[in-house]
């Protein structure tokens, strides 16, 4: 792996750059640990080191230090006034140097970091490299000319495309397309020296871009918003792009830079920048023991959950046993992991090996005496007390000493399932969501007894297998499926009252749920909830407000998307539409009880205000960290908008008064044994920050 260290003649500018000499050559070097953001204290140095470099220096190469070129912007900048210089002036000096100026890119050039490799004359990257410009995934536009120099070397319409999709080029894709003009080999400043032998300036500002006809821009910018689903930022950053074809380029450098001032303080960036923190934080494990060391793992039940497990466990290199006790299970679970593994080779996600490679590594059978040698199994058998707490026991004393067990368990007693097991310091659930291969999320959940270090490698293998691991502790539901709950039971207050499945649907994707409850309810089945009330009916206190047309609407046969009729009508071309059979069922319920239908407001108020009020009483009982965790998991595992940052973050938008009036509406409107959390100590946190 290539890595910049400088000689000891080299002399610090700022107390992140240094200014060494190669020959006759000036290398700047960026020293700004971890990943070298290019922060004050960089571009101070950068401005410094270009006065002076002499012109007795024939060429100047910048590098970055250790593993990597910049990788972006200082993030923890983006919400404040930046302190000069601001880098667009840092890439006017570099532009202006009177030789040769070349990035040598290693690791990553992102963001502004890629900014400043284009305001060089040349680039040159080492072989593992990945160059890209990704403002846009922060509800931004590159603000430093990224806009106007990139697609002059690449044309308008890979222009477009790279900049909207805010994806990171691999260094041999990147010299074909042009983002770089030659790859290295393993003395990556010699060799930018010697590229630039009999080369001169070559400013990127001041090329003609490759010629693209008018319908292929086009093209480019209707597919770039189509992904991008309308967000401003996509609208933004095609219109500074396009801006190539009209306006000189001093100009629309200065426009470019307009859209990301305003853009950087707006509501989407400050959101995606909270979930980006947010992420981060939650994925830091709770305690600072080394992981063990994980080299196999072993899945029981090998259903759909089990079978998502499997998958993911073994694209990540994993060797796993499956077990089942139902042989037509693990036929289904082989087959679905094998189509798995194929859609993860081909979106390039298995690090080099073949999706046979990876399935190579799964073993499988009836009997839990072949997991005796797994580091770490994970049960995901039936959803039943009795049925969990033999399989559990019986793995308790087929592994081997040491070995981890964790549970997948949604709703039952974890601990009494450590108690089970026998070795409730090496037990612990692991909280998957389906579909698995799809689903970032994992709640961990730490028992009573969970030893630190069993806590650590659950949060290093959620790294190991791409999940974002949340913290939790027990308590029925978790964090996740506790609110979603309470969200689900305002949905049906509203239904109860006379709003229809479609009107309340839309008031919770404005809030910022992707799908509403009712489509989602179509798309799972509605028939398992069924016979999950019917199953509890006995025990229900007769205190608690009962929606009864779930019920109604199952009775009809009406189950979902699978009978192509639930909450919605579908049909072979698709849906969902409304229904007039649920309408009729609706309406008349609502004539019954006599209550007047919420409007819109109402109800997206009530919805929030439930979800507030139970993150409060999640975040007192200690079920969960911080509102930021509840937020990563209802971005996560939900479908809430990430560009909304979350519920959370959306209330604390809110005057405290507003938001206790929300949890107001929400008690109203579940009536008895509804309990108030202190929203305004969940809030502060979020309202403190800068
Ligand atoms: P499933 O019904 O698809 O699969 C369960 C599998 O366990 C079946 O293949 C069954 O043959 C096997 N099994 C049952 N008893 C067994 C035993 N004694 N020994 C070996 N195998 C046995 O269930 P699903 O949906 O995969 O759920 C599994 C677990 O994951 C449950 O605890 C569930 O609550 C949890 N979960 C489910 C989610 C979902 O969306 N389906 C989401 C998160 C957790």
């Amino acid at each position: 792996m290539t890595e910049i260290r400088y000689s000891a003649a080299a002399i610090p500018t700022s107390p992140a750059v240094w200014l060494d000499r190669r020959g006759d050559a000036a290398v700047i070097i960026i020293d700004n640990p971890p990943v070298n953001a290019s922060s004050a204290a960089v571009r101070q140095g950068l401005m410094a080191a270009l006065r002076q470099v002499g012109a007795e220096a024939s060429c100047v190469v910048v590098a970055g230090a250790g593993r990597t070129f910049i990788v972006g912007s200082d993030i923890k900048e983006f919400g404040k006034a930046l302190p000069p210089p601001e880098l667009p002036e840092v890439l006017a000096a570099i532009e202006a140097c009177p030789v040769p100026v070349i990035a040598a890119i290693h690791g990553a050039a992102l963001g502004g970091g890629y900014e400043l490799a284009l305001a060089c004359d040349w680039r040159i990257a080492a072989p593992g490299a990945t160059v890209g410009l990704p403002e846009v995934g922060l509800g931004m536009i590159p603000g430093a000319g990224g806009t106007q120099r990139l697609p002059r070397l690449v044309g308008l319409p890979r222009g477009i495309e790279i900049i909207a999709s805010s994806r990171r080029v691999p260094a041999s894709e990147a010299l074909e397309l042009g983002m770089i003009d030659a790859l290295a080999g393993e003395d990556l400043v010699g060799d930018a020296i010697a590229f630039l032998a009999g080369r001169g300036k070559r400013l990127a500002a001041r090329l003609t871009p490759p010629p693209a006809g008018p319908d292929e821009i086009e093209a480019a910018a209707a597919a770039a918003l189509a992904r991008g689903r309308g967000r401003e930022c996509v609208k933004e950053a095609i219109a500074a792009v396009r801006l190539i074809e009209t306006t000189p380029v001093e100009e629309a450098l200065r426009l470019e830079r307009a859209a990301f001032q305003r853009l950087r303080v707006g509501e989407e960036a400050t959101a995606l920048r909270y979930n980006f923190f947010a992420e981060r934080a939650a994925a830091k494990p709770p305690v600072a023991d080394a992981p063990r060391s994980i080299g196999s793992a072993g899945v029981v039940g090998a259903g759909t959950m089990g079978a998502g497990i499997a998958a993911v466990l073994l694209a990540a290199g994993l060797p796993v046993t499956l077990v089942d006790s139902d042989a037509a299970a693990l036929d289904r679970a082989r087959q679905a992991i094998g189509s798995t593994l194929a859609d993860l080779e081909r979106l390039g996600k298995l690090a080099g090996s073949s999706a046979a490679e990876r399935l190579s590594g799964l073993d499988s059978g009836p009997e839990v005496e072949r997991l005796g040698g797994a580091d770490l199994v994970i049960e995901a058998v039936f959803e039943d007390m009795e049925i969990k707490t033999g399989v559990i026991s019986r793995l308790g004393d087929v592994l081997k000493d040491g070995a981890i067990l964790a549970t997948n368990t949604s709703y039952l007693d974890i601990e009494a399932l450590a108690a089970a097991s026998g070795r409730p310091e090496n037990f612990l659930g692991l909280h998957f969501f389906a579909p698995v291969p799809r689903m970032k999320l994992l709640e961990i959940v730490q028992c009573e007894a969970t030893a630190a270090p069993v806590l650590a490698t659950a949060f290093a293998l959620a790294k190991r297998i791409g999940k974002l691991p949340v913290l939790a502790r027990p308590g029925e539901g978790f964090i996740g499926n506790r609110i979603y709950a309470r969200y689900r039971a305002q949905c049906e207050y509203a239904l109860d009252d006379g709003a229809l499945p479609q009107e309340i649907d839309a008031a919770a994707t404005g809030l910022g749920f992707a799908m509403g409850l009712f489509a989602v309810s179509d798309i799972s089945g509605l028939d398992i909830a069924w016979r999950l009330r019917r199953s509890k009916a006995a025990s229900r206190d007769p205190r608690e407000r009962y929606v009864t047309l779930p019920d109604a609407v199952c009775e009809l046969g009406r189950l979902g998307r699978k009978t192509n009729a639930g909450w919605y009508d579908y049909d072979d071309k698709g849906g969902p539409r409304p229904s007039d059979v649920v309408t009729g069922l609706v309406r008349a319920n609502a004539a019954r009880h006599g209550r007047p239908a919420p409007d819109a407001r109402t109800i997206a108020d009530a919805i929030l205000g439930a979800i507030v009020n139970e993150a409060a009483l999640i975040v007192e009982e200690g079920i969960a960290r911080s509102a930021e965790d509840i937020d990563v998991v209802l971005t996560n595992g939900y479908g809430f908008s990430k560009s909304r940052g979350g519920p959370l973050f959306q209330a604390a938008l809110m005057e405290n008064r507003r938001v206790e009036a929300m949890v107001e509406l929400a008690a109203n409107r579940a009536g008895w044994g509804f309990r108030r959390g202190d929203v305004a100590a969940l809030l502060a946190p979020l309202r403190d920050r800068d």
